[in-house]
């Protein structure tokens, strides 16, 4: 039986276990995928104690992908580059292997659900400078995006993050929204849960041109007020469940060593339990 498994704390509500079990089930593979909750600061011990291989990969979700990155001896250029890393492999030889596949489920979103978007066709904002911000700046950055701003409530994180990342990206403290919003092709939502209410933020949604398309890395709700927002301005909008799945597919065929079946209507199950 392989096994592999998802960690992060709280762990209770992620929805990986059930996205991947099921297509385990329908792939009739003999294969388990178990929610891991380490204390948070005991993950390091948590994922040097899976060394070897009995669980062959773990997805890592809060507060734990950039020490995920840190446990790894070879280490992807796109987690490098998000500085963080959300699919730890364990290698027969002992050794772990860090990747990213954010980034793959944030394009591929954009691809499902705003078809024809190009995210080298124009300047990007990113709203927001934690961990969540720099891995969507760098998933642009990937995808050659001429110019991506980052606005945050903090400068100084924001300016972090366009250091770390170099030329293209650069900082807008809040007040300043509207001038970055000027000619963007996308503006993702990168801000913790629960604070992506348009009363919280009152971002100047308005000054996004009409062909932009606004983005919502949180699925709780699954229509963020920041989303319902955009949608009053008919604006087209991506959401954050579909990232998740996108990001599990890759996931399960870094596991599994295949594509998930594709009969299976994941996004339906996932909006039963949202
Ligand atoms: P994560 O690692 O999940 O991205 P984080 O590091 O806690 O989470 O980052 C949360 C982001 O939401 C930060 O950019 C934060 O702004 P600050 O850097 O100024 O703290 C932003 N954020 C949280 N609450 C906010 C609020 N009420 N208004 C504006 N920005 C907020």
């Amino acid at each position: 039986t392989a096994v592999a498994g998802v960690a992060g704390h709280p762990i209770a509500h992620s929805l990986s276990p059930l996205i991947h079990n099921a297509w385990i089930a329908a792939a009739g593979i003999d294969a388990v995928y178990v929610p891991f909750s380490p204390l948070p600061d005991a993950f390091q011990r948590f994922a040097e104690g899976l060394r070897g291989g009995s669980v062959r990969g773990l997805n890592v979700t809060l507060p734990f992908k950039e020490a995920a990155l840190a446990v790894a001896e070879e280490v992807s250029e796109r987690a490098d580059l998000a500085g963080a890393a959300n699919l730890l492999i364990f290698n027969d030889d002992g050794t772990i292997t860090a990747d990213n596949v954010d980034g793959l489920g944030l394009m591929a979103a954009f691809a499902q659900q705003a078809p024809g978007f190009d995210a080298a066709s124009g300047p990007v904002v990113v709203i927001g400078a934690g961990g969540a911000a720099r891995g969507a700046a760098a998933a642009f950055v990937q995808a050659g995006s001429p110019e991506i701003r980052i606005v945050n409530r903090t400068l100084a994180r924001a300016e972090m993050i366009a250091g770390a990342l170099g030329k293209p990206v650069s900082a807008y403290p809040l007040d300043q929204a509207a001038a970055a919003f000027h000619g963007a092709v996308a503006v993702v939502n990168a801000t913790s849960a629960g604070v992506a209410s348009e009363d919280a933020l009152d971002l100047p949604l308005e000054a996004t041109p009409e062909h932009a398309v606004l983005m919502d890395m949180t699925y709780r709700p699954l229509v963020t007020p920041y989303l319902a927002r955009g949608r009053g301005l008919r604006r087209r909008t991506v959401d954050g469940l579909a990232m998740l799945i996108l990001q599990a597919g890759p996931s399960f065929e870094s596991f599994f060593g295949r594509t998930p079946p594709p009969e299976v209507d994941v996004r339906a199950m996932c909006e039963q339990v949202l």
